[in-house]
């Protein structure tokens, strides 16, 4: 009789799916693109500093990609449902993987007690749990970020095609640079430990101390200071 946690389907991509190394592959590589995509934003943030002609000019380029091939637009919109499917498997398969993880202790627990630091929650469910609440709270910042930046229904100083007077006008509020700096914090955790665990799912193993251990930190560490670098430069006033 098929128990919950094996694979019910037939096709190779459906029992690879079903499968919790499927799933956690998937994570893996969902959340590389994705990490593309932030160093790639980060970069483009960084024009900022350039003036609002580079910044602005750039916006506009990214619509004309691929013309005369694709009319205006269209390549960037390729690029968001490219983003927003890679976040969705992301998302679902990180949901499915946790509740999975939750029905294989519930069992656990039958046969045994526990593993743990620090009573019934130790310190062993650390980064799965900031990973899952930092992952929700990126989320949710997302969101608002997409409709403060790009659809400006949530920026009361908004210009459709001027994102450098967005960018410094949002900056010059110290309560969006407080939400911006604590979700860049943020990222930069979940990063950290999610380019590890997904450079070792991916078997590009090594221990600890090896390179693929230093990889987690030091792509967060770039892509988070990078990021802060904007909200910072409109704070001190380099950036007007
Ligand atoms: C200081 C940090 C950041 C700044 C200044 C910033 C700036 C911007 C700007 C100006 C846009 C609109 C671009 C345009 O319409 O051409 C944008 C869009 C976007 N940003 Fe950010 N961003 C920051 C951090 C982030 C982070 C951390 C994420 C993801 C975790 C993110 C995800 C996005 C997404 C998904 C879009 C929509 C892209 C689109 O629809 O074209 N951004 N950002």
């Amino acid at each position: 009789m098929p128990t919950e946690l094996a694979p019910r389907t037939r096709t190779p991509a459906g029992r690879f799916w079903a499968s919790t190394i499927g799933k956690k592959a998937v994570m893996a590589v969902t959340g590389l693109v994705l990490v593309g995509y932030l160093f790639a934003h980060m970069l483009g943030n960084l024009k900022v500093f350039l003036g609002a002609d580079a910044m602005n000019e750039y916006a506009a380029w990214l619509r004309r990609i691929g013309e005369p091939v694709l009319p205006f637009g269209v390549f960037l919109w390729i690029l968001r449902c490219g983003l927003l499917l890679a976040v969705v498997l992301h998302v679902v398969a990180a949901v499915q993987l946790t509740a999975r993880d939750r029905r294989a202790r519930r069992v656990g627990y039958v046969h045994g007690r526990r593993l743990s630091l620090r009573g019934g929650r130790g310190l062993r469910s650390f980064a799965p749990s900031t990973m899952r609440w930092g992952g929700a709270t990126l989320a949710v910042y997302v969101v608002w970020h997409v409709l403060d930046l790009t659809v400006g229904v949530a920026n009361r100083d908004f210009v459709e095609g001027d994102p450098y007077h967005n960018v410094v006008a949002d900056f010059s509020v110290w309560w969006v640079n407080l939400i911006y700096i604590v979700a860049l914090l943020m990222l930069g955790l979940h990063l950290n430990h999610g380019i590890t665990s997904a450079a070792r799912t991916l078997g590009f193993g090594g221990g600890t101390g090896g390179w693929v251990g230093n990889l987690g930190p030091l792509v967060a560490v770039v892509i988070t200071v990078g990021f802060l670098a904007v909200p910072l430069g409109v704070m001190t006033g380099l950036v007007r």
